[in-house]
């Protein structure tokens, strides 16, 4: 008989995370106490009268996202949310994260850039004991120019110098904000030896060009989101040849459109490709974290143990360590396995 999936072979399951914004790890309950901490007004009695329930698209999600934020204003509320964050993630057996942060959605409102780099790196290394390797990866904001993604790529520079980032990433608005429009900045930071990685949000206008700009021509080293690739065979074709990882976010589409993709996610999976489940915004996606997205996905799609399995390799198998970290990773899921039977 075919044993039942478990919560809790899932919560054990070793597993990297590498689609997962800090900025969208704030709760309600945080962002409460850290406004009354620097005494901003942000027209809550509660935490339960902050509304997350912010609609359907795009524009809409990053609305609630940013007005979120605003309550982060020093290298202690940074550090705070940071380390939080990875208490949870070393708690769901995650072993490697590579973690997303937004610097100009914090400069513009006049934050500096070290104090948000600062207080995240500060937690990261108060983690050390956890049992969880952190790295970073810097995003630009879609909607600014690129000469503003260039100023921020110039004061990372000494930050990535130390080994704090490792990677840039392109999120917020997608709409007429094509890869192709920071081409310089992704071909300076490759050249400064950042990996590469680009969010192509799901039903975006123009989404299938976006995905072929970001494989073709900006070269990333992963794909974030990018699910419509489905739609077009040749490309598909290229990911899965190149090994190129491709990161979805179930939950977070099923919170919103009620949806979790599993129709292109199942094409991905079955046609061999390297997809990764993550939680994108689990704040605003409704505290779904990485256990939970791989348990209601599975239910869902009569997935058992060995889907997930391949899930978790998938997520070791397309992060930005050596050969060697992978090999390591991939045994702790052995044994892991192993140790089941
Ligand atoms: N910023 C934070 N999460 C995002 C997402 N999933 N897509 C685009 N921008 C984002
Ligand atoms: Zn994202």
């Amino acid at each position: 008989m075919i044993q039942k999936l478990s919560r809790k072979f899932v919560d054990g399951l070793p597993k990297a995370e590498l689609h997962v914004h800090i900025e969208g790890t704030l709760e309600a309950e945080m962002e409460f106490a850290i406004a009354k901490r620097n005494q901003i007004d942000i027209g809550a009695k509660t935490p339960a009268d902050i509304d997350r329930n912010y609609g359907v698209g795009l524009p809409e999600f990053l609305k609630a996202y940013y007005k979120g934020m605003q309550v982060l204003r020093t290298k202690q509320d940074f550090y705070d949310l940071t380390a939080a964050f990875l208490r949870k993630e070393a708690d769901s057996n995650v072993k490697h994260l590579e973690l997303f942060f937004d610097p100009q959605a914090h400069t513009s409102r006049g934050i500096p850039f070290a104090t948000v780099i600062e207080g995240i790196h500060e937690a990261i290394v108060d983690a050390a004991s956890l049992d969880i390797d952190v790295q970073l990866i810097m995003c630009f904001l879609r909607e600014y120019s690129q000469e503003s993604a260039m100023q921020t790529l110039k004061e990372a520079e000494p930050y990535h110098k130390k080994g704090w980032i490792l990677g840039v990433g392109l999120d917020s608005d997608e709409h007429h904000n094509p890869p192709l429009k920071f081409m310089l900045v992704f071909a300076k930071a490759r050249d400064q030896g950042y990996y590469l990685t680009m969010h192509c949000d799901l039903h975006q206008v123009d989404t299938v060009d976006h995905i072929k700009q970001a494989l073709e021509i900006i070269t990333v080293d992963r794909l974030d989101h990018g699910l419509n690739i489905v739609e077009n065979a040749d490309l598909m074709t290229f990911l899965i040849d190149q090994k190129i990882g491709i990161t979805a976010c179930p939950m977070a589409y099923f919170y919103t459109r009620k949806v979790m993709e599993q129709k292109a996610i199942n094409k991905l999976f079955n046609n061999g490709a390297l997809i990764s489940f993550n939680s994108d915004d689990p704040a605003y996606k409704g505290s779904n974290y990485i256990n939970d997205v791989y348990y209601k996905f599975a239910q869902k799609s009569d997935w058992n143990e060995k889907e997930l399995i391949r899930i978790a390799q998938n997520s070791f198998k397309t992060s930005w360590i050596s050969q060697q970290e992978k090999e390591s990773y991939l045994a702790q899921i052995d044994e892991y396995i192993s140790n089941k039977r």
